[in-house]
Order: structure tokens, then sequence, then C-alpha cells
């Protein structure tokens, strides 16, 4: 069973004093107080002290955005023991994030107004906010497109088959040129799947010596390629999920100088490990894309400093053990990543890379919820709290009593990380991470 975390309602007023703000929106960072009244933020900088109020100790402790992960598979509907949305937003919040969009890959897909509205409902009771991501082709069988506007007026906020690639080029120009119609961003999942052949890991010096199928590079790049262009063509917003190679950042660093609708993301995975990693055969690091290169991780580091990548997105992906058991073949693509993300790329990017703090931060709040189209000004007055108290220079080890997933297949288990999410605020609850 996985543990509990305790997610207490927050008093009326509390005030979280002694910590460094960083707001990424107005890109300041200095010592100071929040204020938080009846779930709102109250007032920020220098607050007084009463002992009526609640307060909180955030010395040493940086106090931002609740973080915002755009691709999680919650399961739910179809396959709950592996994770349902309840359990999805306590693995969540133990990561420091108060807001997610759950992929439609679920059984059946979310592929309909219904469906949408159904997560939407199962969301409204939980400690964060959930918004469905609508599938782009019915069943996901990349034939027939959705109903996206029926699908958006229910709350779906992007569309993709994520987990599958849309492989027919006309079908995703359709799905672009309704996607921008409806506003809303198209994601694609970009795995050429007649170049990609079967390949359970990258293809290269890794594969040939543990005698496994090789998935190239390009089964990547080209598809990115193949989108960039349908982006121009139709005028219409594309979203990159996990790019893994530098053919595929390649593409993106050109297009970005002169269009604006392309947006892309990174997972903690392809920024951790490369494919020499793969050596002990554990399942847990198979994963779609695979992870690549110590040239690509490297290139992918570069691309998140230079903000061709916009994002980090985790693409929390729960299996159960009897299938991550299986010969390397059989096992099912996906690694869990919410509890393990914020020490996993703190530690690559600021600790190992010297990027800034503030930067990372950027990347997993204003951004991804900027892509979205969600409100991202959340220390304004009024704004709803969604807080994150993080310590950012804590060494430690994760280990399975830090899951809350009810899944735990992860290769970060036992791996120091940087960086502790201390405490949650988010829908009027406050959570203390253990
Ligand atoms: O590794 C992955 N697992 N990549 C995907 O795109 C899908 C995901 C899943 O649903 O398990
Ligand atoms: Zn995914």
């Amino acid at each position: 069973m996985p543990g509990k975390l305790q997610i207490k309602k927050q008093p009326k007023e509390i005030l979280l004093y002694g910590g460094t703000i960083i707001d990424p929106v107005r890109r300041k960072k200095y010592k100071g107080d929040v204020f938080i009244k009846n779930g709102k933020i109250a007032k920020i900088g220098n607050v007084k002290k009463k002992s009526s109020i609640h307060q909180v100790n955030c010395n040493g402790m940086v106090v931002t955005h609740g973080f915002c992960d755009i691709h999680v598979h919650f399961r739910e509907p179809g396959r709950e023991d592996k994770e349902n949305l309840a359990s999805g937003s306590h693995a969540a919040l133990a990561g420091g994030f108060t807001r997610v969009c759950v992929m439609p890959n679920t059984n059946p897909p979310l592929d309909s107004p219904e469906s949408i509205r159904f997560i939407i409902k199962k969301g409204e009771p939980l400690p964060i906010h959930i918004h469905p991501i609508g599938a782009i082709t019915k069943e996901q069988k990349g034939k027939e497109i959705c109903e996206m506007a029926a699908m958006k007026n229910e709350g779906a906020t992007a569309f993709s088959d994520d987990g599958l690639p849309v492989q027919n080029g006309e079908i995703m120009r359709f799905a672009m040129e309704y996607g921008g119609m409806v506003g809303v961003p198209i994601i694609n999942h970009a795995e050429d799947c007649q170049i990609r052949n079967d390949g359970v890991i990258n293809e290269g010096e890794v594969s040939t010596r543990l005698g496994l199928t090789g998935n190239p590079d390009i089964s990547e790049s080209t598809m990115v390629g193949r989108d960039l262009e349908l982006s121009q063509l139709t005028g219409s917003s594309i979203h990159i999920p996990h790019v893994s190679t530098a053919k595929s950042i390649h593409h993106i660093r050109r297009i970005k100088k002169s269009l604006q609708l392309v947006t892309a993301e990174v997972t903690p995975h392809h920024l951790f490990f490369n494919d020499t990693a793969l050596m002990s055969y554990d399942t847990n690091l198979k994963v779609a894309p695979p992870i690549r290169t110590e040239n690509d991780r490297k290139e992918l580091i570069q691309a998140v400093k230079d903000d061709i990548i916009d994002c980090i997105a985790t693409d929390h992906a729960p299996h159960t053990i009897e299938e991550k058991e299986n010969t390397f073949d059989l096992a099912p693509f996906g690694m869990i990543g919410l509890e393990s993300c914020f020490g996993a790329v703190n530690q690559v990017l600021v600790k190992n890379a010297g990027m800034k703090l503030e930067k990372l931060i950027q990347k997993l709040t204003v951004n991804p919820r900027e892509i979205m189209g969600f409100e991202s000004d959340l220390f304004s007055l009024g704004a709803q709290a969604e807080v994150t108290v993080l310590d950012p220079e804590k060494e430690w080890n994760f280990l399975e009593s830090n899951i809350f997933s009810r899944s735990k297949n992860t290769p970060f288990l036992e791996k120091t990380l940087y960086g502790k999410i201390h405490m949650v605020f988010s829908k009027g609850n406050m959570t203390k991470i253990p």
C-alpha cells in the first residue's frame, strides 16, 4: 500500500514567514512573507506576526507558485489498480504540483464530451486541480477526429493521442486546423512507427551490446520536423512533448526563431539518465520515447537553458510490478515521475549545469500554465493560494516511502536527489511532505 499524505484543511489565516519568495511572473526573488487568508493570497512582503495567525517558519526555504505538470497519466478510467485520480493527486502534491493535465490514453480513452465531464467531476473534490486532455482521434485509432469543440466546452484543455503518434500527416493537419479554430494546443507524441520498428531502447552501441531492438533518434526528429511544418502551414499552435533527441532540438531551435506557435517540454528522466543506464536491464528505464545518448542529454540540458524547451513535464506513467517484471521486450513503456521530479531536475540543471533556480521554477510554474492558457499570476492579491514551499539545497535519498502513487515503477529509487518539497498549499488544504 502506498503511504498516506496528511492533507489538512488550512486554518483561516496562515503566515509563511522568513522564506525567499520566488515570483516567476514578475521575475523577482526577495526575502519576505506570504499571508494566506480564507485560502487566498492576502499579502506578500513584510507581514506583521500576530499570535492568532497560524505561522509556518520558512527560513532557508523558497516560497513559490504551486508547480503545474501538463503531462501525466492517472489511468482512470480503466486501470485504477495502477493509479486513479485520487492517488495521482497525492503523488502530485508530494512533488509540489498543485495542477496537472491528465493524458487521455485511458481505457476507454477520453475521446468524448462525456468522458471529459467525467474527469472534471471526479477531480473537483480532490486536493489539486486536474484538467483533462482530450484524445485527438476516436479511440486513439488515428482515423477520425474527435468532437474537439464540444470537448473543449466540457473542459478539455488540449488534445493529444499521447502514447500513440498521429501517424497520418493529413489527419494531423486536420487536427491542427481544428485545434487552431477551437483555440487549444495539439500535442503529438512524435515517433514514426515505421522507423521505430518495434525498438525498445535507443538504437546505438548500447542496443547492439544488449541485443535489444533499437529505436533510432530520427523516428522522433522526422515527425517533429513534420509537425513543425504543419504548425507553420496551419498557423495553429503545437506543443512537442517529451523531446528526447539532439536532432529534434535542432529543428525546434531553428523554427522558434520565426514561429511563436511552438512550445516544447522535456522530462526529468531524459535529463537525468543516458542510455548506458540501460546496461542494468532495469525495465523501469523503458520509456517512450527512449532514454537517449549522453550527447542527446547534453543537448536537452542546453536547450532548457536557452529556452528552446519551455517547460518540464514528468510523463508520470504508472505500471504494475507484474508488468514491469516482464522481459525487456514485453514490459510496458513508462515510469512514474511526480515525486522525484524537483530533486532530479534541480540536480541536473541547477546544481550540475549552473542554471538559475528562478529559471527552473519558471519552467515548472508560469510556462506550463501559459502553454495551457491557465491563470499564471498566482501571487496577485486575491488569487486562490497555490503555493509550494521547498528546500532548494537538501540532499536526500529517494526511497519507496517517498512514493504516494499506487505504482512504484521508477529508476530513481536509492538515487541521491538535490532539493526537496517541504509544504504545499492547494484548494484550501495544506500538506506537509514527509
Ligand atoms: O513511456 C511512456 N508511457 N510514454 C508514453 O508516451 C505513454 C506512457 C504510458 O501511458 O504508459
Ligand atoms: Zn505520456
